[in-house]
């Protein structure tokens, strides 16, 4: 039986994850947008065209959290996005509200799926999420990691004008200006990429990296939304194949790492359970006091969700 993947909200985001699931023929999707008839034209338009693409995956839009039910995964991308000059924190209160609602849809309508969080600020929104859903943590993963390596191995790629394939790097942490890039671990065709690129530049291009979203923001007036939206998909893939591919995504943690009570980027293998391990890696001790402190940035805006 073909799986179903619900898209909440039908914005850049979530139009082009649904498009991307629709088009690798993954799940049958509904996409859910407050605003009467953008989920349904969103819809109509990717299913008119994919007899050109060759999928034949069902794809509707609704503004009726009802039809999300029996999904196994849950995409939620909803809420304001941030302007130039702002950060993603600045979407705390507004986006949690907005949030809070969805996750007491989610809680009613799909009690028993796998819930990923793209909204800003992604750490505390994946944490509002697990507590009013009440889901495990193994259920609700931020994504955040995915989208900020993808983007240190785009520009490293292009400074050393190799193939991205052959580049292995992981951003953790928060996602915001304290993530963490771990430079330690990141080869280029198996080589260190210390060796091959200047202290002063790699950290240029890492800068650049943690800047990403912000570099987007200038540059077309609104949020990035291809590279979001293949983020989430490559953590779908992984869950409903049951790859267990190590993604960094934004996770409670319990111990690992030395923190727990937040929410914080690290590596994770993800199947169809979700999260199916938290993994180890071993970090530079500079590497290791950034994360810790970076836990520490989130931590302090948890507080304000109780409230909600
Ligand atoms: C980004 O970094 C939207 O937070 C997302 O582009």
């Amino acid at each position: 039986m073909r799986r179903k993947v619900s898209v909440i909200g039908a914005g850049k985001v979530g139009a082009t994850t649904a498009h991307l699931l629709a088009l690798k023929g993954l799940a049958d999707i509904v996409l859910v947008n407050r605003t009467e008839g953008i989920a349904q034209g969103v819809a109509l338009d990717i299913r008119e065209s994919l007899p050109i693409e060759g999928s034949d995956v069902n794809i509707v839009g609704t503004g009726d959290y009802s039809k999300i039910s029996g999904s196994d995964i849950v995409v939620v991308t909803a809420g304001a996005q941030r302007k130039e000059g702002m950060s993603r924190d600045d979407l705390l209160k507004t986006n949690a509200q907005i949030v809070s609602a969805i996750a007491e849809q989610i809680k009613q309508h799909a009690p028993n799926s796998i819930v990923i969080v793209v909204s800003n600020p992604l750490d505390a929104m994946a944490y509002l999420v697990m507590k009013k859903t009440g889901f495990d943590r193994k259920r609700v993963i931020g994504m955040a990691g995915a989208l900020d390596s993808a983007r240190l191995t785009a520009f490293i790629a292009e400074e050393l004008k190799v193939t991205p394939k052959e580049i292995k790097t992981m951003i953790l942490g928060s996602h915001g200006d304290s993530m963490v890039p771990v430079i330690s671990a990141t080869t280029v065709n198996g080589y260190p990429v210390s060796k091959l690129i200047g202290p002063e530049r790699l950290q240029s291009i890492v800068s650049r990296a943690r800047d990403g979203g912000a570099e987007i923001i200038k540059l077309e007036g609104s949020s990035a939304f291809y590279a979001p939206a293949s983020s989430v998909v490559s953590i779908i893939d992984s869950i409903l194949n049951d790859r267990k591919k190590v993604i960094p995504c934004s996770v409670y943690l319990e111990g690992e790492y030395g923190i727990k009570g937040t929410f914080l980027g690290v590596p994770i293998a993800v199947g169809k359970g979700g999260i199916e391990t938290i993994e180890t890696m071993p970090l530079s001790s500079d590497e290791s006091k950034a994360l810790s402190e970076s836990a520490a940035k989130i931590a302090v805006q948890l507080p304000v969700l109780s409230g909600i």
